[in-house]
């Protein structure tokens, strides 16, 4: 992380707004206790050049209009084959809205927040990203977007690399920082 949470090249900004899991201390903590893994489908095999680059088109159309743009070709794309599972049908990332203010998510980005994930961002990097999705095994040149986990967990004969009251601390700082509700 940068300083005050500005982000390094391929990590998450943590002052701003656009929480991929959530930005309540509770969603905070859960990430950083467990670590998070996004997946997502590489669509080199299942899309055609044509329709991935509709897509990449679509998704930079989103990120400049904050979705309100965006293609009817992209969207149809977008409904048809399979984004919206993850993304949401606002293609913000959210499955469902709680009336709490909180909403049910895979960790699918937010293509609406006109922020970019991976840099630099645009098009070449919206289509790499569609042909060959996140964390994907198998699949070499698949982004890789991961957490590691914090709190106890076996891998680490359960010692935790951070004690209790790091964790709460660090939930405290990472809340403060983005606004969360
Ligand atoms: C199985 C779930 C899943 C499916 C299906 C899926 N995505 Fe994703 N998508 C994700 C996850 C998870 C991320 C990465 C979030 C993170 O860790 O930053 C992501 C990231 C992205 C990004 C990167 C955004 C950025 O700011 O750089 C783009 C673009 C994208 N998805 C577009 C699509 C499109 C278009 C489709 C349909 C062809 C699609 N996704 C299908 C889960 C999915």
């Amino acid at each position: 992380m940068g300083p005050g949470g500005a982000g390094n090249p391929g990590f998450p900004v943590l002052a701003d707004d656009d929480w991929l899991y959530g930005g309540t201390p509770a969603k905070i903590q859960e990430t950083i206790t467990g670590g998070r893994g996004g997946q997502m489908t590489a669509h080199e095999k299942v899309l055609t050049a044509s329709e991935i680059d509709t897509l990449a088109k679509w998704v930079v159309q989103m990120h400049d209009t904050l979705g309100k743009g965006g293609s009817e070709e992209g969207w149809a794309l977008f409904k048809t084959k399979g984004c919206i599972a993850c993304h949401g049908e606002k293609a913000n990332g959210h499955l469902v809205d709680l009336p709490n203010g909180e909403f049910v998510t895979i960790g699918a980005a937010n293509l609406t927040d006109g922020i970019w994930r991976y840099e630099p961002g645009g098009y070449e990097s919206a289509k790499y990203t569609i042909t060959y999705g996140v964390n994907q095994p198998g699949v070499p040149q698949t982004r890789i977007a991961v957490m590691p986990v914090f709190g106890p967990d076996a891998t680490h004969g359960n010692q935790a690399k951070l004690s209790p009251q790091d964790i709460k601390k660090l939930v405290v700082y990472v809340h403060e920082l983005g606004g969360g509700q």
